[in-house]
């Protein structure tokens, strides 16, 4: 266990670069997707792992990673079960969250936003482009209940194995995508004495992006 003192120790410097507002992409969606580039570069693991905040019926939020599978004009996509919890969460109130962390570049991401599910068709180009293992997945996990034991969830891979065998897998319709249509990007990048930059592209009704610095 670390102690709180230990903790305190636990303190960085962030000296690598500044962020200044004339180097960014009039497109907050170009400026993250540059981001993303370097920290691939930068052999982050799984730089498109982000944390993914949705709020429940009761105002409570809950955070989980998620991957980011597409990141275009339209949005962020990732790709997850349309029964569990973070799906019911969002039928209920679709505004949610995103954050990226890329320690290595001293970076963070913050998104927010409205979430939609993707079409059939996209889901089901996604779901075949998955690992086999992946696929007999989706269809044996019932994604956010609780389960009595390892050995259930194993018996439930073994006979959706057994159901398709070499054959294709099709994707379950509690299967796809979700897409979040950004309000807001905040680009974070680390400095000296905790004076960091924070750059937030916000989108205005015509859809143009509002550039703003804040404190840190
Ligand atoms: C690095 C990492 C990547 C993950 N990627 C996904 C993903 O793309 N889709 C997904 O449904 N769950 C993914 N998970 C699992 C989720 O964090 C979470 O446990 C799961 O989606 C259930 O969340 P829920 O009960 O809030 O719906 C990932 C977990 C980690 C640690």
């Amino acid at each position: 266990m670390l102690t709180p003192a230990e903790l305190a120790a636990l303190r960085q410097d962030y000296a690598q670069r500044g962020l200044r507002r004339g180097e960014l992409d009039p497109d907050p969606v170009g400026q993250f997707n540059a981001w993303l580039a370097e920290a691939h570069a930068r052999q982050i693991i799984e730089p498109n792992a982000m944390t993914l905040a949705t709020v429940d019926a009761a105002g409570q939020p809950w955070t989980r990673t998620v991957l980011l599978k597409i990141c275009d004009v339209r949005g962020f996509t990732f790709f997850t079960n349309y029964d569990g919890a973070k799906a019911r969460q969002l039928a209920g109130n679709p505004r949610a969250a995103l954050t990226f962390w890329w320690g290595a570049l001293e970076r963070q991401v913050n998104v927010t936003g409205v979430v939609e599910k993707t079409s059939r068709e996209e889901s089901d180009a996604y779901f075949r482009s998955r690992p086999a293992g992946s696929q007999l997945g989706a269809w044996a996990s019932a994604q956010s209940e609780v389960v009595a034991g390892r050995a259930q969830l194993e018996a439930q891979f073994t006979a959706a194995l057994e159901k398709y065998g070499a054959a294709e897998i099709p994707c379950p319709l509690h299967w796809g995508g979700y897409r979040l249509a950004p309000q807001t990007i905040e680009f974070w990048q680390g400095r000296r004495s905790r004076l960091h930059d924070r750059l937030r592209y916000t989108r205005e009704p015509g859809g143009a992006w509002k550039i703003e610095r804040l404190a840190p």
